[in-house]
């Protein structure tokens, strides 16, 4: 019998092997795309309203985590979209899988877990990835969530990362509707407005805005 994957918090015995495993994750897969130079609080983000460990047998084999807040640009566009103040938003971020255990469901369930506590707390999750980042972006539409926009960043003179940004598969019956409207309506509007708008092309140049990790002078990775 194959042994079943489980998400649950990550507590602080966790935390070398989730920073261990974003190296690993790193060299193999692209993310971070960016290594910070503080991996540990790359992992350990003090923005972070929760954060979860998928364990098989005792091992840590993946990892997310849900902010409050990601760069000013994807929180522009998704607020713009949802048409709902950064207040409103979860950041599901930090999302990756040991690469010994991809293929597993813990990507899945991880993904799942982080967009439903968001929604438990009212927030819209939302998330960015970089657009060369395949199989989260495959995973991302398989399990529903909807593309919303696309940002190009800049950094300094010749660097950039393309984004895509992406709304989870969540339905809030809590809006910030226009007077009259009942807010439940006015989510499923919003929602409605998110599936069939034009996704948005925003090139945001210059240095990368400030962000919550107060690291606004480093090139940060700004995916999931
Ligand atoms: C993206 C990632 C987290 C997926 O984790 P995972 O545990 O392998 O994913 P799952 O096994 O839960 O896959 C769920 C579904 O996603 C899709 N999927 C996952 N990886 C895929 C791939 N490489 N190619 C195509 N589809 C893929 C499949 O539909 C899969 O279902 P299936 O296996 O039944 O076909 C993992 O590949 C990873 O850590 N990548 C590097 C880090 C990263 O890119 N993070 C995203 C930051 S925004």
């Amino acid at each position: 019998m194959v042994t079943p994957v489980i998400v649950r918090q990550r507590g602080e015995a966790d935390i070398d092997a989730c920073v261990e495993m974003a190296l690993a994750v790193h060299e193999r897969d692209g993310y971070p795309l960016y290594l910070p130079t503080d991996l540990h609080a790359f992992v350990v983000s003090a923005d972070a309203l929760a954060a979860w460990g998928a364990e098989r047998s005792g091992e840590i084999l993946g990892h997310v985590a849900l902010h409050r807040r990601s760069a000013a640009p994807i929180l522009a566009v998704a607020g713009k979209v949802l048409r709902q103040p950064p207040s409103r938003l979860g950041v599901v971020a930090r999302l990756f899988v040991s690469p010994s255990a991809h293929r597993s469901g813990a990507g899945r369930a991880l993904l799942d877990v982080a967009s439903r506590d968001a929604a438990a707390r009212g927030l819209w999750p939302i998330l960015d990835v970089a657009t060369g980042l395949h199989a989260a972006i495959a995973m991302y539409e398989k399990c529903g969530w909807k593309r919303i926009g696309e940002l190009t960043v800049r950094f300094g003179e010749d660097t950039s990362l393309d984004e895509f940004v992406y709304r989870g598969p969540v339905s809030l019956k809590v809006s910030s509707c226009p007077v009259g409207v009942p807010p439940e309506l006015g989510a499923r509007r919003a929602v409605s407005r998110a599936q069939s708008v034009n996704i948005p092309k925003f090139d945001v140049g210059g240095p990368w805005p400030e962000t919550h990790d107060g690291m606004a002078d480093e090139i940060l990775p700004k995916c999931g």
